[in-house]
């Protein structure tokens, strides 16, 4: 071989590299890259493999098996490595044909509100919307705060073992500890920490000793309401209490406004709301929802604030029972066993 012939060669290997590199390197991930690819490394005319070929056959004779074994060995790389991206192509699902609205997998299931606690947010959100506050309180409560204040005679049944759930006392304290039996509490707490006007609400767990059924628990929710001012009237209360009502239940729900008594509201009152029986078309009946009244001006001088001055009204109602008549269930234990089951319905 002379000089010119050796050069050439040694070019052709050199180029038989490079196609090597970029067979390997090359586009396959689509249709159209797989026909890029053939036509560029395989192309009857102009294909990189094509030409190397070509320029082969003009190798001086001794060179020419050396050189057409690499060829050779770089057509096959070119096929194989053409067929295995069409398969793979093939393989994969093409977008078109997933539908692309099916929802995805979901890994953990999600959570949902508890019915109490969306009750709750309700029942606040429409008082809120008039103007009242959100305040809280302890649920473990002394003597003074859950009855004494409240104006309850110290001889009152409700301070009777069969109704509260009294704690033991740290030596330290004074009279007796126990959880709390109503919202009220949270009255005096507002009213000894401030100054009138009051404008508020308070959302809580209550508990009472009671038997537990279908309709009775021993723990339970109330959201107490509390209005102080100067000239605070009944027909304050009722146009609260009318307009909660209708917005909580219906604009056309039937209301009853029924004297009652409480210890620490004089005049009291009951609100019912008519409710059909949706077993018994046509029929149906009342439903106390909330106790309520003028607050007793024995409250307000419990708590240091000027009875000839000022006037208020306060209202506390359960949270059970309306969430059970929202939603139909029947009985109230459900609501406290967690139960996937029936926490996966809300
Ligand atoms: N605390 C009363 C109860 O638990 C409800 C109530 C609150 C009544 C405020 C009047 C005023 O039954």
């Amino acid at each position: 071989m002379n000089t010119d012939e050796k050069t050439a060669a040694e070019l052709l290997s050199g180029d038989v590299r490079q196609a090597t590199e970029d067979i390997a390197a090359a586009d396959l991930s689509s249709e159209e890259a797989c026909e890029t690819f053939r036509v560029r490394f395989l192309g009857q005319r102009s294909g990189i493999v094509t030409g190397l070929f070509k320029r082969m056959k003009k190798l001086p004779q001794e060179a020419r098996p050396a050189a057409g074994k690499s060829l050779n060995a770089l057509r096959k790389l070119a096929t194989d490595r053409l067929k295995a991206g069409r398969k793979a192509l093939k393989a994969a699902p093409k977008l078109a044909e997933v539908d692309l609205t099916l929802p995805g997998r979901r890994a953990v299931p999600a959570g949902s509100v508890h019915p109490i606690t969306q009750t709750l947010a309700d029942i606040t959100g429409i008082f809120r919307r008039m103007g009242f506050t959100v305040a809280d309180g302890p649920e473990i409560e002394d003597d003074w705060h859950n009855f004494t204040a409240l104006n309850f005679p110290p001889d009152h049944p409700a301070r009777d073992m069969q109704d509260t759930l009294f704690l033991e006392a740290p030596e330290s304290s004074s009279g007796g500890i126990m959880l709390r039996t109503h919202t009220s509490p949270v009255q005096i707490r507002a009213m000894a920490a401030g100054n009138p006007p009051f404008r508020l609400i308070a959302p809580g767990r209550v508990y009472r000793n009671e038997t537990i059924t279908y309709k009775s628990y021993c723990l339970f929710h109330q959201v107490e309401g509390l209005v102080v001012d100067e000239g605070v009237t009944m027909a304050d209360l009722k146009h609260v209490l009318f307009t909660f009502a209708r917005a909580y239940f219906s604009e056309d729900v039937r209301l009853r406004f029924r004297p009652s008594f409480f210890p620490f509201t004089e005049p009291s009152a009951e609100l019912d709301i008519w409710w059909d029986l949706p077993e018994k078309p046509g029929e149906g009946r009342w439903m106390e929802i909330l106790g309520s009244g003028m607050v007793d001006p024995n409250v307000l001088d419990a708590v240091g604030i000027d009875s000839e001055k000022y006037t208020g009204y306060a209202f506390g109602m359960g949270v059970e029972r309306p969430a059970m008549l929202q939603y139909g269930i029947e009985d109230i234990r459900l609501f406290y066993e967690n139960d996937v089951r029936f926490l996966a319905q809300f």
